[in-house]
């Protein structure tokens, strides 16, 4: 089976309650749909709050779903136990220092998923770390160091190492090198497609940066206030942006030898999740904002090859 992951009108809503005002629903995840195939690299890219790290905490199951379907390996997560759920989907996160027990040793920290999920002994369990540990580019005498003896590169790659233990099938990284110098964020993305090949995994690539999205993904999906906007290859999102936000995101990203796509500037504050417009969230900051985009929610549809989420892209 091709399909590891399907993602069917999936919701998740947070309950906001203030002090004498009744409870209002921000919607961080408002109906998204999407797929993930095997060895397939998905990027997900959008501004801060736009839910990309709520939809990361609900695959991975850290947050419920309010509604939706998500499939894995073809079955319903709420049907797979904690152990197979943990062998088949894995996180890492964007803060090596602050997911990473400051109390316990490297070794302990890799070897923390075999000790949950497997009956190895510790001897076991010591040689697969350091096999894992070689792996990801890390000598096999940090075994015994505490993670503040790690620069923050290898923090990274021992975040790595620990979420490859069980040998999952995805891994979902929420802007994984984004808290590292540029210099060393090349070398943690080229370890990520390396370790890709060698453990047949497939990714979900979370980051605002689109230069580091167009180098780890296959397709896209751009994100808007809790929506899909407009989710396809990675080609033709980058050489024929469709939807105006995803044509300004493009625009406004620093340019190394792309060409100038449009000349619009992303005018306007994000609205607020709790507070949305009535009709496309993106009306009131959209330079081809028609009256039929301030009452209606445009529906993802299929337009050159990606869907779009826009009247009149
Ligand atoms: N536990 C929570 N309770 C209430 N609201 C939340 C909670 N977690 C996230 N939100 C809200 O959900 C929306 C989406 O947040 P999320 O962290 O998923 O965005 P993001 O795209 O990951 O942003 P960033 O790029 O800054 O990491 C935001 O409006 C945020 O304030
Ligand atoms: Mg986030």
């Amino acid at each position: 089976m091709n399909e590891l992951l399907s993602v069917e009108n999936l919701h998740k809503h947070y309950e906001i309650k203030k002090l004498f005002h009744s409870s209002r629903q921000l919607k961080a995840i408002n109906d998204i749909s999407f797929h993930l195939s095997k060895n397939e690299n998905l990027g997900i890219v959008g501004e801060s709050g736009c839910g990309k790290s709520t939809l990361a905490k609900v695959l991975t199951k850290l947050e419920n779903k309010t509604s939706g379907e998500i499939e894995i390996n073809g079955k319903k997560i709420d049907l797979v136990d904690k152990n197979e759920f943990h062998s088949l989907i894995q996180m890492v996160f964007q803060d090596p220092y602050q997911s990473l027990n400051p109390r316990k040793k490297a070794l302990d920290i890799i070897a923390d998923p075999l000790v949950i999920n497997t009956q190895l002994s510790g001897d076991e369990r010591k040689n697969k770390v350091i096999e894992m540990m070689k792996k990801v580019g890390l000598r096999e005498e940090f075994a015994s160091r505490y993670p503040h003896h790690f620069s923050g590169g290898q923090r990274q790659r021992l975040g790595i190492a620990r979420a490859l233990m069980l040998h999952p099938k995805i891994l979902i990284l929420d802007e994984p090198v984004s808290a590292l110098d540029v210099s060393i964020q090349a070398q943690v993305l080229n370890l990520l497609l390396e370790l890709q090949q060698e453990f047949q995994l497939s990714y979900i690539f979370i980051s605002h940066d689109l230069s580091v999205i167009q180098h780890m993904s296959d397709r896209i999906l751009v994100m808007y206030l809790g929506r899909i906007v407009e989710y396809g290859s990675r080609d033709e999102i980058f050489n024929k942006p469709l939807h105006p936000y995803t044509k300004i995101l493009l625009e406004s990203a620093p340019k190394t030898n792309r060409e100038k796509i449009s000349h619009h500037v992303l005018n306007g504050e994000l609205p607020s999740a709790l507070n949305l417009p009535k009709g496309c969230a993106f009306a009131p900051r959209c330079p081809i904002a028609s009256d039929q985009c301030k009452h209606e929610v445009p529906e993802l549809k299929n337009i050159h090859n990606r869907d779009v989420a826009c009247f009149n892209a």
